[in-house]
């Protein structure tokens, strides 16, 4: 069987609070293999954001790491310094968040923040070799005439496109694990559905392991090979994602699965579901 590349073995992530500590994660395991897709879902609060952030430790402060092990090719990350996540972080495991605007600078150029990122981990990388670098992932995630697009500021491109440059500075220095964190929720459903195509197409030619956190299971099902679904701190089922869908076991999932807009006779995953996604959505 081939070693996983992340698992993550009964991890508790703790906030303090006025009236004492609040464990906002509790006691949550999750593995995912080479070149696998996993997903978690979970409704709002139930964990999925605290645990993805835990394994970039990067839980806000004073919320901490409480329990648990988080193993990434064999490493416990929980027990890494600072310095040592530094040099994991953007280089071996990456994050993009919900809102592209948020983690980009809008005061530099897309290709100055590309060109940053590079040389961050490629110390000995030339301007020439960083910025060939830039334009090669900004190809990469579907971005036209990418070598005049590295002079864009982030507010020239559209909500979209800013997710795709922030998938792009993701890939730069090629992470073996993307995670991506409800990355399409702030997008209209086309866009969405173009977002997650570009996730399989990645997952696909770099052999890129993802983890994709939603609370959509249609979304999900779309990429991944698994799926946890979290609820108040747990995971309270996990499982291959087709029979997570046919044969939820857990009431919660059941419930997660009513509340997502159905198209009669179209199986919830499948492309054509996607495509008419639109036609449906509220
Ligand atoms: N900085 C923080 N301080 C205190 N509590 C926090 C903090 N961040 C998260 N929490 C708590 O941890 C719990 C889990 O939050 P988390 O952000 O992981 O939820 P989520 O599943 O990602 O939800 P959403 O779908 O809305 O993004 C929540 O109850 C939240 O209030
Ligand atoms: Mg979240």
């Amino acid at each position: 069987m081939t070693a996983l590349l992340l698992d993550v073995r009964d991890l508790r992530v703790s906030f303090p609070m006025a009236n004492g500590m609040t464990e906002a994660v509790r006691g949550v395991s999750f593995s995912v293999a080479p070149g696998e897709a996993i997903g978690i879902v979970g409704e709002s609060g139930s964990g999925k954001s605290v645990s993805a952030l835990a394994v970039m430790r990067l839980v806000a402060q004073p919320g901490r790491i409480t329990g648990g092990e988080i193993l990434f090719a064999g490493r416990d990350l929980a027990a890494f310094d600072e310095k040592a996540m530094r040099t994991v972080r953007g280089r071996h495991i990456s994050m993009v968040f919900q809102d592209p605007l948020s983690s980009l600078n809008p005061a530099f150029t897309i290709g100055q923040q590309l060109v940053d990122t590079v040389r961050a981990h490629r110390p000995a990388a030339t301007r020439e070799a960083a910025r060939d670098r830039a334009v090669e992932v900004l190809e990469l995630v579907g971005i036209t005439e990418a070598g005049r697009r590295l002079s864009s500021y982030p507010h020239e491109f559209s909500g979209g496109m800013r997710q795709r440059v922030m998938i792009a500075l993701a890939i730069a220095c090629e992470p073996k694990l993307l995670i991506a964190d409800e990355p399409t929720t702030a997008l209209d459903v086309t866009i969405q559905a173009q977002v997650v195509t570009l996730l399989w197409q990645l997952r696909e030619k770099l052999g890129l392991s993802v983890l994709f956190i939603s609370h959509n299971l249609d979304l999900v099902a779309e990429i991944c090979d698994r799926v946890y679904v979290m609820h108040t701190g747990n995971v309270v089922e996990h499982g291959d994602v087709e029979d997570i869908f046919l044969r939820p076991q857990h009431s919660y999932t059941r419930m997660l699965q009513n509340c997502i807009p159905r198209i009669e006779g179209v199986e919830p995953w499948s492309a054509a579901a996607l495509s008419s996604a639109g036609e449906v959505a509220p």
